[in-house]
């Protein structure tokens, strides 16, 4: 009697340590920030995907073309990697405007908008980001549009 109650308390030991174990691995799962792989893949990333943006034929949009010929193109790269790093859970601090200072008056729309996220797709799937980490990312970018899109 007396060891089948021990038993008891054995089983009932380890089922609880276990469900702890299980609870704390859901609670440290990798951020996006290190899915990613970290501030060196996000800057490469960036990098490419700001130079496939500035070669887009398919954005026509001249006030966009003449802000890209007069800014620091290094900079806004910058800028755009500390947002996502931050943005996915890095230890760095954005130090940009806001989205809708940043990109008032330039007139981008709904098609600019989709036409930059198409190019963000392409250059995530050329350095094979998987598909949720891809998806992660698009999440977080995605709702700033309200901010940035100013006509139809
Ligand atoms: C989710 C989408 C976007 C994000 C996260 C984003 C992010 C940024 C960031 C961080 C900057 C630099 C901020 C600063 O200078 O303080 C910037 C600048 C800029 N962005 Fe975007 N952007 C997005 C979409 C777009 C789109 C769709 C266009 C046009 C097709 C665009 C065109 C520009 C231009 C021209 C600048 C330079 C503005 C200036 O310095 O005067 N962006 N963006």
């Amino acid at each position: 009697m007396k060891t089948r109650y021990n038993r008891s308390i054995i089983i009932l030991t380890l089922l609880a340590v276990l469900s702890a174990c299980a609870t704390s691995e859901s609670k440290t799962e990798a951020t996006l920030y290190d899915r990613l792989g970290g501030k060196e893949a996000i800057q490469a990333v960036v990098s490419d995907f700001v130079d496939t943006v500035g070669a887009d034929k398919r954005i026509t949009n001249q006030k966009v073309a003449d802000r890209l010929k007069v800014i620091d193109i290094n900079r806004l790269k910058e800028l755009l990697t500390e947002q996502v790093c931050m943005g996915s859970g890095g230890p760095c601090k954005y130090t940009g405007r806001d989205m809708k200072t940043t990109h008032v008056g330039l007139q981008i729309s709904n098609q600019d908008f989709d036409y930059v996220v198409d190019d963000l797709v392409k250059t995530l799937d050329k350095y094979k980001v998987p598909e949720k980490e891809k998806n992660d990312l698009l999440a977080i970018l995605g709702p700033m549009r309200p901010d940035i899109v100013e006509v139809q």
